[in-house]
């Protein structure tokens, strides 16, 4: 049997290893296109190790989903990312319970849940809704545009601030910070400089509009979060404060991504995407099956609690384990012809793109509606558009994929 660890490769009627199987998530080129390492990582060494870089990866989907809900033997409180500094630069400003785990983490899931409740993120339809088009008729108007900086890179941050209750004035700079947050250089985030000072000014902004919110209430999730209480028990401000920046980190950028995602897939498969332009009210489907093909989270990392046996091997505790969401949606055994980008499909429940188990996304409902509402605008006034080849600028990052810009050229109706 060969190892399933193997990075070494396959062999030919026992001759020489060729074409080594390396998975190295900071790599230019595995960015471009991660899929055929995917499928190698599937086939050749479903457990795989790293030992150079320093982690291991689960990429089947029943392989991911598993580990997704075995939360007592593979921990998050080392942080889920590849990248220690993901995380880490911040982790001094905040408590996240993304990064937490069980009784800690359900405390704060529990109390955070009173107030960021599926009603107050379903009454938000209205303002996405209004949002989306004030966004859309200038782009659509000119004919060219940037799809991120018009509308993908701007509807997530500021529905993040009207849940908040950020006034008006003030979203547009929250909007620039949150960008400098996540602000990458060579796949890794640029901590020492605008990432660590952004994310101080942004705090220092929450946490006055916490003391201001503790002191007159408003209807907003501030408000909500102040007042939310199990048993007598509540959140501190910073308790409230780290989930702020949760959603921040969390939640923007990662609809930012799945919007341009969509609209480069829906680019590239116009067959495709002519079924929802011809039918907007089929833009779920759209929505669904981008978050399978090219999710934008595409991994999340685990360190094991205690030694545990993967495909015969043991993986000792103490150990970096990635769980390669993106693998995990293209795998065969769950999606027929997983590769084809194809809408219509009925994936939504076996999809591994909002994790699993006790840190199941907390925002999918939002992530959901956000796309569901931007993209059938935009699907109800364009006729026919196509993505610039040349203009096109992908993000390199070890877990977020997707465009820092993405030129359209669309036909209104
Ligand atoms: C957790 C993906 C949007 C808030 C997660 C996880 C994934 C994910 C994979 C699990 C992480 C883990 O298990 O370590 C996504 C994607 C999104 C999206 C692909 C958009 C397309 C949002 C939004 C919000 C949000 C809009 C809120 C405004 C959260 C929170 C958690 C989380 C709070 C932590 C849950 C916990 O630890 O219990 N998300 N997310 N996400 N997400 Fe999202």
């Amino acid at each position: 049997m060969p190892d399933p660890t193997s990075a070494a490769g396959t062999e030919t009627n026992g001759a020489a290893l060729i074409d080594p199987l390396v998975f190295n998530p900071y790599d230019y080129d595995f960015h471009e296109d991660p899929y055929p390492t995917y499928r190698r990582l599937r086939e050749e060494a479903p457990l795989y190790h790293n030992p150079d870089i320093g982690f291991w990866a689960l990429s089947r989907h029943s392989d991911v989903q598993e580990a997704f809900k075995d939360n007592t033997r593979l921990s998050s409180a080392n942080g889920v990312s590849l990248d220690p500094a993901a995380y880490g630069p911040h982790a001094h400003l905040v408590m996240s319970f993304l990064a937490m785990d069980d009784p800690r983490h359900m405390r704060l899931r529990q109390l955070v849940s009173r107030g960021f409740t599926p009603r107050r993120v379903t009454a938000l339809g209205g303002r996405i809704h209004e949002l989306s088009v004030q966004y859309l008729e200038p782009a659509l108007a000119s004919g060219e545009f940037d799809w991120i900086s018009e509308v993908a890179g701007k509807l997530p941050m500021d529905v993040i601030s009207e849940l908040m209750g950020v006034p008006q004035p003030d979203r547009a700079e929250l909007r620039r910070l949150a960008d400098l947050v996540v602000h990458r250089e060579d796949g890794v985030l640029d901590v020492p400089q605008a990432s660590v000072e952004s994310s101080i000014t942004l705090m220092t902004y929450y946490k006055e509009m916490i003391e201001q919110r503790r002191k007159s209430r408003t209807d907003d999730l501030t408000s909500a979060l102040l007042d939310a209480e199990i048993d007598g028990d509540k959140l501190s401000d910073q308790e409230i404060l780290g989930f702020m920046f949760l959603m921040v980190v969390a939640g923007n950028e990662t609809t930012t991504k799945l919007l341009g995602n969509a609209l480069y897939w829906g680019g590239h498969n116009p067959g495709q995407v002519a079924q929802v332009l011809d039918d907007p009210e089929r833009v779920s489907e759209w929505v669904e099956e981008t978050l399978r093909y090219d999710t934008s989270s595409q991994i999340v990392a685990r360190t094991t609690a205690v030694d545990i046996e993967y495909h015969g091997v043991t993986v000792p505790a103490g150990e970096k384990m990635l769980l390669l969401i993106g693998s995990a949606n293209r795998d065969d055994d769950m999606f027929e012809d997983a590769d084809e980008y194809r809408i219509g499909r009925d994936s939504t429940n076996k999809l591994a793109s909002f994790g699993g188990g006790v840190h199941f996304c907390l925002g999918a409902h939002l992530a959901r509606l956000e796309a569901n509402i931007a993209l059938k605008e935009f699907a109800s006034r364009v006729r026919e558009y196509e993505v610039d080849e040349t203009g096109f600028e992908r993000v390199h990052s070890t877990n977020v994929r997707g465009f820092a810009a993405l030129p359209v050229k669309v036909q209104v109706r």
